[in-house]
């Protein structure tokens, strides 16, 4: 008994936000608008936050009695409290949380995908704070940059209580490579909080995973066992989910074997001031948005363009107001999205398009139509905005 369980219907959701864009009720996935999303700033609230389940949210019963265990391929197994979780040194991260199907629905319009449609606001920046998971796996004597216990485990495996359908009513699970958890910058943690509270129902209440600069898909909530395992985790969402395929993978064709488990996510941008199509005055236009990019690396330039892509003017990028956002510098967030604004005057029908580049050069690609894969993962195509002026004379 471990004081957490999966409830096998809707009738005990949590209350949500009412102005958040419910792109399925149940399960329940919902996203910010896009206005909401960027005036919120550089930490998205809580209930703002884009929420994204497989099944009924779980119900802590006891959460004095509740217990994550640690077992599998370790010499001594063991079971934690959340109280047990705090006496371990607090480790704070900034990181922001996409959701690989962020962008989804614009990708089905090149060609049918399966999945949950989202907008552009399938992400969110958190202040998340709990104990490393390096901290908490030294406790069952797997040491720092350990990329292999003594009995063989490789891989650590975060299972869930929540009663998903995609499972067969099996819980949500997931992993990461050993080494992911143990390597000297590791910030992966098992986070109690978020913004400085803890954690509600929706994001993982009492205790979710947290591995940042990797799709949302690995941050497990609501853990129930962390397991040492030898190869990676067998689950739903590891291997018939959550992979790239080349655009001629279709759902006759498809070998799921052939790819591995997605694991950071491309560089991306998008614009949230403006919706896919607006109509303006002509003259001077402000547009706002986020960069981000995986596996910590930053951002190094957002390119705006106010004509369709012709020409093309660098935005100013910023986290956190008053300290200028250098890539890779220590006062910058390496797990956390950047802002940027760009400005321009417009005069007649145009396209604005938002580019981003990261510290290793790469470039969000042009169309999305090369990127096009069956489940709709991993948009991060040139964002396009359509302009129509309105003449006062119109
Ligand atoms: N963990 C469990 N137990 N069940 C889930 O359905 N969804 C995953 C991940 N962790 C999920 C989960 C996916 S696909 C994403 S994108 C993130 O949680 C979303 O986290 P959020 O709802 O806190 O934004």
């Amino acid at each position: 008994m471990k004081f957490l369980r999966g409830p096998s219907d809707y009738s005990q959701e949590p209350p949500r936000h009412p102005s958040l864009i419910i792109n399925s009720q149940e399960p329940f996935n919902a996203e910010p608008s896009r206005s909401a999303l960027i005036s919120s700033s550089y930490v998205t609230p809580v209930d703002l936050f884009y929420k994204r389940n497989h099944g009924p949210v779980p119900i802590v019963d006891d959460i004095e009695r509740y217990r994550v265990s640690i077992c599998g391929l370790v010499e001594k197994s063991m079971e934690l409290s959340i109280a047990d979780m705090k006496k371990l040194p607090k480790h704070i991260v900034t990181a922001t949380l996409q959701c690989a199907g962020n962008r989804r629905t614009a990708m089905s319009k090149v060609k049918t995908v399966k999945g949950v449609g989202w907008d552009v606001c399938a992400i969110g920046n958190a202040i998340w704070g709990g104990a490393k998971l390096a901290d908490v796996l030294e406790l069952v004597g797997i040491p720092n940059l350990a990329s292999i216990t003594p009995l063989g485990g490789k891989h650590v495996e975060f299972i869930s209580v929540d009663k998903c359908k995609e499972e067969n009513g099996g819980p949500y699970k997931a992993s990461i490579p050993l080494i992911q958890a143990t390597t000297s910058d590791s910030e992966v943690i098992l986070a109690y909080e978020m913004n400085g509270e803890p954690l509600n129902r929706d994001h993982g209440y009492p205790l979710r995973v947290i591995v940042p600069g990797v799709i949302g898909a690995r941050s497990v909530k609501w853990l129930d066992s962390i397991n040492i395992i030898a190869e990676e985790c067998q689950g739903f969402f590891m291997q018939k989910d959550y992979k790239m395929f080349p655009p001629k993978i279709n759902w006759e064709n498809i070998d799921w074997s052939t790819r591995r488990p997605q694991m950071d996510f491309p560089v991306q941008s998008v614009i949230c001031s403006l919706e896919d199509v607006t109509k303006v005055k002509p003259g001077k236009i402000t547009v706002h948005g986020y960069a981000v990019s995986g596996g910590g690396r930053g951002i190094e330039r957002v390119d705006v363009s106010f004509d369709g892509g012709k020409t093309w003017v660098e935005a100013s990028r910023y986290q956190k107001t008053e300290i200028p956002y250098v890539a890779d510098e220590k006062s910058s967030d390496k797990w956390a999205w950047v802002l940027f604004k760009a400005e321009d005057e417009i005069s007649e029908n145009t396209e604005i398009v938002a580019k981003a580049v990261d510290i290793a050069a790469n470039v969000q690609p042009e169309n999305v139509e090369f990127i096009w894969n069956l489940r709709g993962i991993l948009n991060a195509s040139w964002h396009r905005i359509h302009i129509h002026t309105e003449h006062p004379d119109n």
